[in-house]
């Protein structure tokens, strides 16, 4: 499959990252868009956006408006954006198409592809889950980063590998990670 990745400038930058990883070691064409807020927090998250960008298909930034990934004839299979920070939430859910991450997205919701929204904000305020709501009635999958418990997690690995099974389940990709399996 052709998935196009968005990763933004929420905490949580290793979910992009281990979600790049996951797609494209399963052998999926991956066209990454890091939007200019993301390499902050990636800095104080100790992670490493060049290395990123090594695992994907195609590399490109917010402002790549001209490349054909957002159009309609051009667009991927599915999108995820993760962590999705609030203020892209409210973009697509207000169609304020403005970066290349927003214009994919409202080009998944116009063709029918699948959007994974992974926003990572608490406490959440009534623009977050109106917003959240909106987009949920226009298609998208909403995928907070919630961990479980019953997995048993140790580390910050752990616990971030939940969160790429729960990605990899919404595009309906198989995998081995951390999940609940039944008693
Ligand atoms: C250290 C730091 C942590 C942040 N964490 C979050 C967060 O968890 N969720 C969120 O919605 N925004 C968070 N923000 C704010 C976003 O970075 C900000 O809204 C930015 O404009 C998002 O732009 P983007 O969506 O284009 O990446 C954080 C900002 C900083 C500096």
């Amino acid at each position: 499959m052709h998935l196009a990745v968005g990763i933004t400038g929420a905490s949580g930058y290793c979910l992009g990252h281990e979600i790049t990883q996951a797609l494209a070691s399963r052998g999926h064409d991956v066209t990454l868009i890091v939007s200019d807020a993301a390499p902050q927090i990636a800095l104080l998250e100790g992670c490493d956006v060049a290395a990123t960008r090594a695992l994907a298909t195609t590399a490109l930034g917010e402002h790549d408006l001209a490349t054909a990934v957002s159009s309609s004839t051009a667009a991927p299979d599915a999108m995820i954006i993760a962590p999705c920070s609030l203020k892209t939430l409210s973009s697509i859910a207000h169609g304020y198409g403005d970066n290349l991450i927003t214009r994919t997205a409202e080009t998944c919701l116009r063709m029918r592809r699948p959007l994974v929204l992974m926003p990572r904000e608490t406490p959440l305020s009534l623009m977050a889950v109106e917003n959240m709501r909106t987009l949920i009635l226009a298609g998208a999958v909403m995928l907070p980063p919630v961990m479980a418990y019953y997995t048993h997690p140790r580390t910050i690995g752990d616990v971030t590998a939940f969160f790429v099974g729960k990605a990899l389940d919404a595009l309906g990709i198989a995998h081995d990670l951390p999940s609940w399996r039944g008693v």
